[in-house]
């Protein structure tokens, strides 16, 4: 199965990526995850990818074009893949479509979560992230059971430096301009399918299983 998680900063993606890529031993490709991955490990692509993260914009379409069509190349994806946060804008899109048709490995479904901006900013002021295996955490909604510590590795937990408040906005602001617009090319491809994004994390789980056949 190829899974594409769409929606807007906040609305749950990576929350709900890691579980289903589990469920479904799928490979879970998130760029915003490879990204800072590197910028951790301070590698060329992670100092060209902060500038851009850190104000909330899209990292050029050929860098990240490159490096998912690498990583989508790898042998733990050929046999499925879930991939968030990409593709993000039209030509991202169109370069996905042409590398998988020649792959003779189309996608399965566009999967939408739908929640309103300002439980995504709600959301975002409360999340930590793990700096190992970058799960997501809620001070709020999704506390660890020991603060800062990673249920699932450990790991420590800390907060994104793009989640304050202004750069969230702008990063909102971003989707809608930038990446919504690539619902109408899904939508007439057939492969659209919603979920809301809004209530209780298990909830959004069984209606995303029930969307993609889990
Ligand atoms: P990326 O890391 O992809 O960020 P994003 O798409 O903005 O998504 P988020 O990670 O903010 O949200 P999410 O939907 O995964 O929410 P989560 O599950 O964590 O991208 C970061 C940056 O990298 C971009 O701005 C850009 O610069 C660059 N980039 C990445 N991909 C790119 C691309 N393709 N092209 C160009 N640039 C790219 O949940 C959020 C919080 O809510 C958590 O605290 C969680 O615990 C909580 N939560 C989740 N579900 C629920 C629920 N049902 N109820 C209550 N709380 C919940």
């Amino acid at each position: 199965m190829r899974i594409v998680l769409f929606g807007p900063p906040g609305a749950g993606k990576g929350t709900q990526a890691h579980r289903l890529a589990d469920r479904m031993d799928l490979a879970l490709i998130a760029t915003g995850d490879i990204f800072r991955e590197n910028v951790g490990n301070d590698t060329e692509l992670g100092r060209e990818a902060k500038s851009y993260m850190d104000k909330g914009e899209l990292v050029p379409d050929d860098v990240v074009v490159r490096m998912v069509l690498d990583r989508l190349d790898e042998e733990d994806a050929h046999h499925g893949f879930i991939l968030d946060g990409f593709p993000r804008t039209l030509p991202q899109a169109q370069a996905l479509e042409n590398a998988l048709a020649e792959r003779d490995r189309p996608l399965g479904v566009v999967l939408k979560f739908v929640i309103p901006d300002e439980v995504a900013v709600k959301r975002l002021a409360g999340r930590r992230t793990c700096k190992l295996c970058q799960r997501s955490y809620n001070v709020e909604f999704k506390p660890p059971r020991i603060e800062g510590v990673c249920d699932a590795c450990g790991g420590e937990l800390y907060q994104r430096e793009d989640d304050g408040e202004a750069t969230v906005r702008n990063r909102l602001e971003v989707y809608e301009r930038q990446t919504a617009p690539l619902l109408a090319y899904y939508r007439q491809r057939g492969l659209l399918a919603t979920v809301s994004g809004e209530g209780p994390i298990e909830a959004v789980r069984r209606a995303i299983r029930a969307a993609v056949g889990a």
